[in-house]
């Protein structure tokens, strides 16, 4: 008889109030303590993204700001420490056991967020992106990452994403949640296809939100260590220093590509068709244009 911890519990889900979490890094009670119990202070930043939309480059973009564009922190401390994913088992330990004023990241869902955000004065930084290229970053992802099961063929794995069937839910839920935040002051959101045509530009806005403005020199400092070369060589967010129980990087990394638009390498026609439809579909009555939607 296979263990407890044999290959198949490796890759099981469970069901949180009707989203699935990969058992090896989440927990229900753990997920059941974020939402009902952890205690959000008012100057916490929320680094919150659907998965593989650019957590980990608005992380060191946040960190980088954090420490005024010296490279340091981001140099000697893992990026899941400096802005742990408090839904984890470990990171919500980190997320309570950090100093003030602390970064926390995110992939929950707008529902299943910390009650107690809803009445502090926290920010939320939403990072989105076009989901075609998020499925394809998945799809890689998915073949790395341990706690995941195998995506298989991609047309199937296509239609589990398509229908919200993997680990966070579905995008479509996740963005139309947390968008309904928009006309809040302590929400901001900015698309991964804007960081990457204008980092500088960007950063400047995420300065402006977070009321911390940065000199030349230091914004200077954010630009070039988040971008995706130096990040690349930093082992203190390009996840070498990630345990081989977590992630396989033999195949593919983690910061893999970098690029928007990768979809159209890896869709067909008729698959990216069917992705507009659904996308349509779902995003009908939605008062919100992104750089991905067609004029
Ligand atoms: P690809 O798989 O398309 O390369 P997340 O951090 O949400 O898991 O998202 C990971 C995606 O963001 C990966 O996309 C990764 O390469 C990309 N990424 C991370 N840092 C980046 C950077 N500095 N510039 C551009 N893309 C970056």
């Amino acid at each position: 008889m296979e263990g407890v911890w044999g290959p198949r519990m490796f890759k099981e889900y469970f069901q949180y109030k009707g989203i699935s979490f990969p058992r090896l890094i989440y927990s229900e009670q753990g997920l059941r303590e974020v939402e009902n119990e952890f205690q959000v202070q008012d100057d916490d930043v929320f680094n919150v993204t659907y998965q593989k939309s650019g957590t980990v480059w608005m992380l060191e973009i946040l960190s980088l700001i954090h420490s005024n564009g010296d490279p340091s922190w981001c140099r000697t401390v893992p990026n899941w420490d400096r802005g742990p994913w408090y839904e984890t088992v470990l990171g919500l330990q980190k997320a309570r056991s950090n100093q003030a004023p602390r970064l926390i990241s995110s992939h929950l869902p707008v529902q299943l967020f910390a009650k107690s955000f809803f009445q502090s004065k926290a920010k939320v930084l939403y990072t989105l992106r076009n989901p075609k290229d998020v499925f394809v970053s998945l799809y890689h992802f998915a073949q790395i990452f341990r706690p995941y099961k195998e995506p298989g063929q991609l047309d199937q794995f296509l239609e589990q994403f398509l229908e919200g069937d993997v680990p966070f839910g579905s995008w479509f839920d996740h963005v139309k949640g947390w968008m309904g935040l928009r006309d809040q002051e302590n929400f901001f959101w900015i698309t991964y296809e804007e960081l990457q045509q204008d980092l500088r530009g960007s950063v400047e806005r995420i300065c402006q939100f977070l009321g911390k403005p940065l000199e030349a020199r230091a914004l200077d400092g954010v630009v070039e260590n988040a971008s995706f070369q130096a990040m690349k060589q930093n082992k203190m967010c390009n996840f070498s220093l990630a345990p081989g129980f977590l992630l396989d990087q033999t195949q593919s990394s983690f910061l893999r590509k970098g690029i928007a638009g990768d979809w159209k390498n890896q869709l067909t026609a008729a698959q990216s068709e069917n992705f507009d439809r659904i996308y349509r579909e779902q995003m009908q009555g939605l008062d919100l244009s992104f750089p991905w939607d067609e004029p």
